[in-house]
């Protein structure tokens, strides 16, 4: 696998230092840094991390080498499902971009598409030592040292990262379908949905081919959701 490399100390965000990168080198570009000043996560939230604690990177991909961009998301989650199994984590995705483990997030994507780029920017908590409630966003974290016990070599796991989102690239949606709906429990689960600045009672139904949700709420009736719509857990 041909990439270019980058571990740098502090930056602004990863998905930025990679679009500058980007201006100089076509092809697969890989960025990862101990700290950032202003990573960022979905919905315009904050993503911080102590430095040097936990992987934050980029991977900067030019479109035609994505077999399914539609589904880059799904595909990414299901791809760090696969990887947190090698060390005996038994987790398992939150449509459309996280990853949890027992209800506490220990891995989240932001996906951003800059020209004819694809960034995918993965924030992967490895060095936290117990689970906890994030002062930040109020949602339960967890990192791979607080599942395992194992101290996680940095550089190592950008490296395996790497190579699991090289191979997501080439990834068919039909695969994709079948290796996420594996690595979800979301059918029939109880949802809120965020419409319109209220959080609305549904439940899950499937995924669609498109990589949307469709579920049924209670105002609403059979409705498709997609990614840029907010949910949350309902009460089961
Ligand atoms: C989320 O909200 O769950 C997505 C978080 C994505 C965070 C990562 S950390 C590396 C990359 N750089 C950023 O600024 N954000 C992503």
């Amino acid at each position: 696998m041909q990439w270019h490399k980058v571990e740098c100390g502090s930056v602004d965000s990863t998905n930025d230092e990679a679009k500058r990168i980007a201006r100089s080198y076509d092809g697969f570009i890989a960025v990862r840094a101990d700290s950032q000043t202003a990573g960022r996560g979905q919905y315009g939230r904050k993503w911080m991390s102590p430095p040097g604690k936990n992987l934050l990177a980029t991977f900067s991909v030019p479109k035609p080498m994505i077999m399914a961009p539609e589904l880059l998301s799904l595909n990414i989650g299901a791809g760090l499902q696969k990887l947190l199994v090698k060390y005996s984590i038994n987790a398992h995705c939150k449509w459309p971009n996280d990853v949890l483990v027992s209800g506490h997030k220990i891995a989240g994507i932001l996906i951003e598409q800059i020209g004819k780029r694809y960034n995918i920017g993965i924030g992967l908590n490895c060095n936290w030592p117990e689970k906890r409630l994030s002062g930040e966003t109020g949602i339960l974290i967890t990192g791979i040292m607080a599942e395992t016990g194992i101290h996680v070599d940095i550089s190592g796991i950008f490296n395996e990262t790497g190579t699991i989102v090289y191979e997501c690239l080439t990834s068919t949606a039909e695969d994709i379908l079948e290796r996420y709906r594996a690595a979800w429990n979301g059918t029939g689960r109880k949802i809120q949905v965020c419409i319109d600045a209220q959080w609305i009672p549904g439940i899950i139904r499937d995924i669609q081919k498109d990589g949307s949700l469709s579920v049924t709420t209670e105002t609403q009736g059979e409705s498709v959701i997609t990614s840029s719509t907010q949910i949350k857990p309902g009460v089961e």
